[in-house]
């Protein structure tokens, strides 16, 4: 089944969902061993809260934040670790630590991709923190994002980067993202890129073309929609809606 345009989400039968969330996660999980997708019972109900379109601005904000912690979280457990010798105040244990904690930066995708902040800073308060603005052309929306604005610790050559976006759609913005990280010397296999929801068609473009990537994903849905570019079922405009714009 491959990634269908559609014109309207009701298109979408809960047969064939079920069917894709079946079939296809394996697929991918079997095609892109980098592909982390974090899909088990407590996600489904947190996804349940946010994809919901009557649900107000402050619970989305709370069950977005929940997932996007547990998201952060995978993808610290997907980092080389070291196991140091050290002291509880009873006795002695193998502590298990990130090799090079100082080594960690975070890029976030402008506007929406700044949602992570909440919770990364909780996890990781000293992180350096990069930003990229991107712009979709709204007039072309499948051709590339327009970069606007770009602030990189000076210091990110060789070091691990977390990027963070929390929906992929054409993959446009990714591609761009990792393109400038790369450029200034950060090497493909030292960037796990987070999000929340992912189209099929958008994870597979980014990962055919950076196969040294690891992504974590909450959730691959199966549809782009043909005039919005908005995935679906998805939740619409995360931006929007994690900020209160809507
Ligand atoms: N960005 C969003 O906020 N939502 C989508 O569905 C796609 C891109």
């Amino acid at each position: 089944v491959n990634t269908l345009l559609c014109q309207a989400p009701q298109n979408i039968s809960k047969d064939y969902l079920k069917f894709f969330a079946e079939r296809e996660m394996n697929e991918l999980r079997m095609r892109y061993p980098q592909l982390t997708i974090l899909q088990n019972n407590q996600t489904q109900l947190i996804f349940s809260k946010i994809r919901n379109k009557d649900t107000p601005t402050a619970e989305f904000r709370h069950h977005a934040d929940r997932i996007m912690r547990l998201l952060i979280e995978t993808a610290l457990n997907e980092q080389e670790i070291q196991v140091i010798k050290r002291e509880t105040p009873c006795s002695y244990y193998d502590s298990s630590e990130l090799r090079n904690p100082t080594d960690f930066v975070a890029v976030t995708i402008m506007r929406a991709g700044n949602s992570f902040l909440h919770e990364l800073l909780r996890i990781m308060p000293d992180i350096d923190v990069g930003q990229i603005l991107l712009q979709r052309d709204e007039t072309t929306k499948e051709k590339r994002p327009i970069l606007y604005y770009t602030k990189l610790p000076k210091r990110i050559q060789g070091r691990k980067v977390l990027l963070f976006d929390p929906m992929i759609a054409t993959g446009g913005s990714v591609i761009k993202g990792i393109e400038e990280l790369i450029k200034v010397g950060v090497q493909e296999q030292d960037i796990t890129f987070v999000n929340l929801i992912a189209c099929e068609k958008g994870i597979k473009k980014v990962l055919d073309l950076y196969p040294r990537i690891k992504i974590i994903t909450g959730s691959v849905d199966p549809l782009l929609l043909e005039d919005s570019k908005y995935i679906a079922p998805g939740l619409g405009d995360f931006g929007d809606r994690y900020f209160g714009t809507n």
